[in-house]
């Protein structure tokens, strides 16, 4: 932020409560960055990145939104040296076992999108707890893409509905994105409506690729531990300079509305 940008407080009276995005999906990125460019070990910027995460999830509950998606770990991290492996499994642990009583206070569900059954035991009892004990919350759905990546994800829709075809349930001719969309790991969630990710790199890095088929994005270019909420209301105003027309023309947009 330079010293003429808005306040938070004048960015966030400029936002229209009626337009919000109902799902907002992040991929966080820049940690490693953010260390680096301090002198600091890689893994000061994920811990730096969890304060972001807390007070993002703080701000989207405070607005109202229905959804959050945080890329918190990729099927691609893995391939990472094993100690970073180990801090982020670490610091997934630690994070979820602190933070989930203001969760709870918050009235926030915790749900994961991934294969979160092939963590680390510790990592995954942690997050076990964690959506199980925010699992009667009516407030905003956080998502955690966790072991998540989009192209496992399909072809493991595929192999499951080609199951399901060759035992009977269904013919091929019955698959339409209704049937498809209850195969995804984000079955029950809405499409992201704005997709943000930070350090200004410009890819989707196999995230949600199905559901991001008409999400506006949004690039921000700071790195993720220094992204406020300030960032965060920017994209959301942003978003809602957007003229979203799903294929139509401008003119049939405008005309519908
Ligand atoms: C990308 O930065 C970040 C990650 C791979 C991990 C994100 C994890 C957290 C912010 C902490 C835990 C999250 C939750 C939801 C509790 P990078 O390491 O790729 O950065 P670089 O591109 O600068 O190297």
């Amino acid at each position: 932020m330079n010293q003429d940008s808005p306040s938070e407080e004048v960015l966030l009276a400029r936002i229209d409560r009626k337009r919000l995005p109902r799902h907002i999906a992040i991929v966080m990125d820049g940690n490693g960055r953010w260390a680096k460019r301090r002198g600091l070990p890689r893994q000061v910027g994920h811990r730096a990145g969890v304060n972001t995460v807390r007070e993002i999830v703080r701000a989207s509950g405070e607005l109202g939104l229905e959804t959050l998606t945080l890329f918190a770990f990729s099927t691609e991290n893995w391939k990472r040296p094993q100690w970073e492996v180990n801090a982020l499994m670490r610091l997934l642990v630690q994070t979820v076992r602190s933070e989930v009583k203001e969760i709870n206070r918050s009235n926030v569900r915790i749900t994961v999108s991934g294969r979160w059954d092939e963590l680390p035991d510790a990592t995954r009892e942690a997050i076990g707890y964690a959506i199980e004990q925010t699992a009667g919350n009516s407030g905003l759905r956080l998502n955690l893409a966790l072991n998540y990546g989009g192209r496992r994800e399909l072809i493991e829709a595929a192999q499951r509905i080609s199951r399901d075809v060759l035992d009977g349930k269904f013919p091929p001719e019955a698959i339409d994105e209704n049937l498809f969309e209850k195969y995804l790991q984000t079955a029950g969630l809405l499409d992201p409506d704005l997709f943000i990710r930070t350090s200004g790199e410009m890819r989707i890095s196999n995230f949600l690729l199905y559901q991001l088929a008409y999400t506006e994005i949004v690039v921000s270019p700071v790195y993720w531990p220094d992204f406020s909420r300030q960032h965060f209301y920017e994209a959301i105003l942003d978003y809602q300079l957007r003229e979203r027309r799903f294929g139509l023309t401008g003119d049939q947009v405008r005309h519908s509305s």
